[in-house]
């Protein structure tokens, strides 16, 4: 194949290059980053939350009693504190009881799943990922060219049945599923969560069918009411599960997103083989943010600071499904979060929420349109709204716009049969500030 002018080196990428391509939403993103634009699209968390001054000092110490060891390469498989602090308290709250050993630290739980799909799959593989999925694990799964089979959820996530028979469908194509990708608790984009009953179907479900479950969890502490009240975090799949689960979490929603530490809880044969990755890909994950983050645990408040986190979110999320609840027009349904970011939008029928992008930047509110969260083009009737950064008057304001487009959109649908948009499908690529 030849290249272009625009890039000579068109010809020679490799074929799983090809599915990686910037989303033509992207530019409509960078508009939406404009101040005057009240964006509900942006999974950021809010680190203004985060005291600075507590941080600086705790960075000044920790580079002034082991800097030599901050500023020098380290262990592929992480600094060994840190992986004793997460085995030991960090994941305490989810259930799980891990050995340090078992702890890979990575950059970002985002680097924790390229590593988990790089020593698992091959190029068609099948994986079965939640209808909807977050952005970034697909992007994982095209770029490590998986088949990706979305598997239906509801009010409480990933259904049994439709996991059951999307199994079944992949085996009788003569293949078998290499892994089943969940975001059980506070789902991106979803917003739903799966009860105790549900996470014990689909480990005996992924058990019976020997197929490795991917658990990513980064927002399990961030849980505000209901069962999840008062510091209660889901229990992890991986609680229950020591050797069918490969477990992600992530300081990026509880310390800060900057600082790109997360982690994998993994059995032992895949651990090695995680390291191994790591060291290839990046030799070592950074001393300097590890070690950040393991001082701030040992000095820091850091149960107070998830606390204020829940509180904050939980009242963000409040303006946000008072407003929805207040001023969106009839035919519009939500999911209703109990933590995390995110609330998951079904627009009356016949609206296209990604064709009605234009229009919303134009009346400066962004979102995310439903495509993103699919490979397969579906998803037009939804779309999602993050409630995690934008204070809770301007949430307010963002629904009242939103709210007035879909109000002229259904005004079209009604006079014209359509809202008039091309609707093109297809996945869509948001850049890393709205993953
Ligand atoms: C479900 C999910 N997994 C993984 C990530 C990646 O997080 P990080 O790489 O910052 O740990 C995100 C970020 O938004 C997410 O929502």
């Amino acid at each position: 194949m030849a290249g272009s002018r625009l890039d000579p080196w068109l010809g020679s990428y490799a074929s799983r290059a090809r599915s990686m391509s910037a989303s033509e939403i992207r530019s409509l993103f960078a508009v939406a980053s404009r101040p005057e634009v009240v964006s509900l699209a942006g999974g950021m968390p809010f680190v203004q939350a985060l005291s600075v001054d507590d941080i600086a000092d705790s960075v000044a110490a920790m580079i002034r009693t082991k800097g030599a060891v901050a500023l020098q390469y380290g262990s592929g498989q992480g600094d060994t504190t840190l992986r004793e602090q997460i085995a030991n308290e960090v994941v305490a709250p989810v259930g799980i009881s891990a050995h340090p050993d078992d702890v890979v630290v990575t950059t970002g739980s985002q680097m924790a799943l390229d590593l988990v799909v790089r020593v698992f799959c091959d190029p068609g593989d099948v994986v079965l990922v939640e209808a909807p999925s977050y952005v970034g694990a697909l992007g994982v799964f095209r770029a490590y060219e998986c088949d990706i089979v979305h598997v239906a959820m509801d009010e409480e996530g990933l259904s049994p049945n439709a996991l059951e028979d999307a199994i079944a469908a992949v085996i009788a194509s003569g293949r078998r599923p290499k892994l089943i990708y969940t975001i059980p608790s506070f789902h991106n984009p979803a917003g739903v969560t799966q009860g105790p009953l549900r996470r014990t179907q689909i480990l005996e479900i992924a058990n019976r069918h020997s197929i490795l479950v991917l658990e990513d969890d980064p927002y399990g502490l961030l849980g505000f009411d209901g069962p999840y009240a008062d510091g209660a975090a889901p229990r992890a799949m991986r609680a229950d599960d020591s050797q069918g689960v490969v477990y992600l979490g992530s300081f990026s929603k509880t310390i800060a997103s900057g600082l790109r530490v997360g982690w994998a809880i993994a059995p032992h044969g895949v651990r090695e083989k995680l390291v191994l990755a790591a060291e290839s890909a990046i030799l070592c994950p950074s001393n300097f943010s590890q070690l950040t983050v393991s001082d701030y645990l040992a000095t820091q408040p850091w149960t107070d600071q998830i606390k204020t986190f829940r509180e904050l979110y939980r009242e963000r999320r409040d303006a946000l499904l008072e407003s929805l609840e207040a001023m969106m027009p009839r035919g519009t349904s939500w999911t209703v979060p109990e933590g995390g970011f995110y609330s998951w939008v079904t627009l009356p029928e016949g609206l296209d929420s990604r064709a009605m992008l234009p229009r919303a930047v134009a009346a400066l509110v962004a979102y995310v349109p439903g495509t993103g969260f699919f490979v397969d083009g579906t998803g037009t009737e939804s779309l999602r709204l993050s409630y995690c950064y934008p204070e809770p008057d301007r949430i307010r304001e963002g629904v009242r716009r939103l709210a007035g487009v879909v109000e002229s959109e259904l005004t079209l649908v009604n006079t014209f049969g359509s809202a008039g948009h091309h609707a093109d499908s297809g996945q869509q690529t948001p850049s890393p500030d709205v993953a």
